[in-house]
């Protein structure tokens, strides 16, 4: 343990006020990102919360990105926020659970695989996932979003990342994430749910997943290596022995792509598109360039990743509805921050994206403006302003293609179809669940092909 007499000299960080007994917790539940902005505003850039018997030292704004961006490797660790999750699959030390040397070994083992370029590799295949999931569809059926780009996504990341398409699998593998990061992670549900025996099937079938994925691995080779083949190659070697030792943690790391875009890029795709239906100007022009893209055929790596209005709105979406609106810690040593200490033990919630809503950072930040990301202004360039991805040694490994990714269904749905929203009038509500998500409340009404390839 780390004892630095100079962090005793400073003051405690303010505690926000609250309610007898509950604290914080009522209003931390009810919208987490109006309680962090309204406390950062009153208190500064680091204060603690009480929620019931749990205090949280909380780091928020451009300041707090900053510094646990360029100061915060040997600060911070997660172990106590992941480990369990990983464990409920025999998968302990996963790689969001570790940190310092063994966590560096395991990003740049894993980096090459979980690129843009490796997603991006056989773009006839991602195209051909999203329209044949398109057309499963008939005209005029009415679809919840974020199930359809579901489909979508996990079977492109699955089939590119790990030569395996979900199909039947995926509805068991929603189940068991959904409440097992319920339980361990955001910790919103009671641990008895796991004993469910609907829970307990359907993690059945995930690992049994698993298991296929790697035994098909080990029978065949392929030309170009996956995410699976890297992995197996490297539980051999002494160095991943504890992060890779055991057949369980094996399995858990290949079914890395089936679990990294489920809430991520299928609620950004989701909330994407609700934005884009909610301004016709700009959906008007996305589909434009959505054509332009496919008027070769395929779109190539170069055009999906270039900076047209699809990838403003890309980003825009990101930062207006973030899934990972703050990221928990837990203080690794003793350390100081804007004149206040931070003890090693302390629960830490780092609110990444208050930053995003702030207007000396983000004019009118409420508003959904393409412009922002424009050469003129490039508001997100701003120090420690634009942290969807989240901030620190943990930073999403799959930031690059995720981004492409929204792109590119967004642009192949646009350009296939025409979709509209069924009860355009009615209030959706974010709700948590693990992440901020719509759940399945926004469908659309799937009209007129435009296009077929
Ligand atoms: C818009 C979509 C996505 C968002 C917003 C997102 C966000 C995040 C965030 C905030 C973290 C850090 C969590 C923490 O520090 O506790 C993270 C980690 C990670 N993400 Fe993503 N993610 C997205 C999509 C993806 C995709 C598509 C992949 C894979 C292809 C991916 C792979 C990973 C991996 C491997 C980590 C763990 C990194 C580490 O522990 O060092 N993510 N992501």
């Amino acid at each position: 343990m780390s004892v630095d007499t100079a962090t005793d000299q400073l003051p405690l960080p303010p505690l926000a006020q609250g309610l007898p007994l509950v604290h914080n917790a009522l209003a931390m539940q009810q919208d987490l990102m109006a309680f962090l902005m309204g406390e950062y505003r009153q208190l500064g850039p680091i204060f603690r919360v009480r929620a019931l018997n749990q205090e949280f030292v909380v780091l928020a704004g451009p300041e707090a990105n900053t510094f646990v961006t360029q100061e915060g490797a040997d600060k911070f660790r997660s172990h106590e926020v992941w480990n369990d999750f990983g464990c409920e699959f025999d998968a302990q030390h996963s790689m969001l659970a570790i940190d310092g040397e063994s966590h560096l070994q395991m990003r740049k083992l894993l980096k090459p695989s979980y690129s843009v370029s490796r997603l991006l590799s056989d773009i006839p295949m991602l195209v051909d996932i999203g329209q044949k999931v398109i057309n499963q569809f008939q005209v005029g059926e009415e679809v919840p979003v974020l199930y359809l780009f579901r489909l979508i996504v996990t079977e492109q990341l699955g089939r590119a990342l790990a030569n395996h398409a979900p199909g039947a699998d995926l509805l068991p593998t929603i189940t068991t994430i959904r409440n097992s990061l319920n339980v361990y992670v955001s910790k919103q549900k009671p641990a008895f749910i796991l004993k469910f025996p609907s829970y307990q099937r359907a993690k059945q079938r995930y690992l049994k997943m698993g298991q296929e994925i790697l035994a098909e691995h080990r029978a065949t080779t392929r030309d170009k290596k996956d995410l699976v083949d890297e992995i197996l190659v490297a539980s051999d070697k002494p160095a991943f022995h504890d992060t890779l030792g055991s057949e369980g943690q094996i399995a858990f790391a290949a079914l890395g792509p089936f679990v990294a875009g489920l809430d991520t890029v299928s609620n950004e795709c989701t909330f994407m598109l609700y934005e884009l239906l909610s301004h016709p100007d700009i959906l008007a022009r996305c589909v434009a360039e959505a054509d332009q893209l496919f008027a070769d055929s395929e779109p190539t790596q170069e055009q999906i990743r270039s900076q047209g209005v699809l990838h403003a709105a890309m980003k825009e979406t990101l930062r207006l509805h973030s899934i990972a609106p703050a990221i928990n810690r837990t203080a690794a040593k003793d350390f100081t921050f804007a004149g206040h200490q931070v003890k090693e033990g302390q629960n830490v919630i780092i609110a990444t994206t208050v930053s995003h809503f702030l207007p000396e950072l983000f004019p009118d930040p409420y508003a959904f403006d393409v412009e922002r990301y424009s050469d003129e202004r490039r508001e997100h360039k701003q120090r420690g302003s634009y942290t969807p991805f989240g901030v620190g040694t943990h930073l999403c490994l799959g930031a690059g293609a995720a981004e492409a990714q929204i792109v590119l269904v967004l642009a192949s749905l646009l350009h296939l179809v025409n979709v509209e929203r069924v009860a355009p009038q009615a209030k959706l509500r974010v709700k948590m669940d693990p992440t901020p998500t719509f759940g399945y409340n926004f469908r659309v009404r799937i009209g007129e092909r435009r296009h077929q390839k």
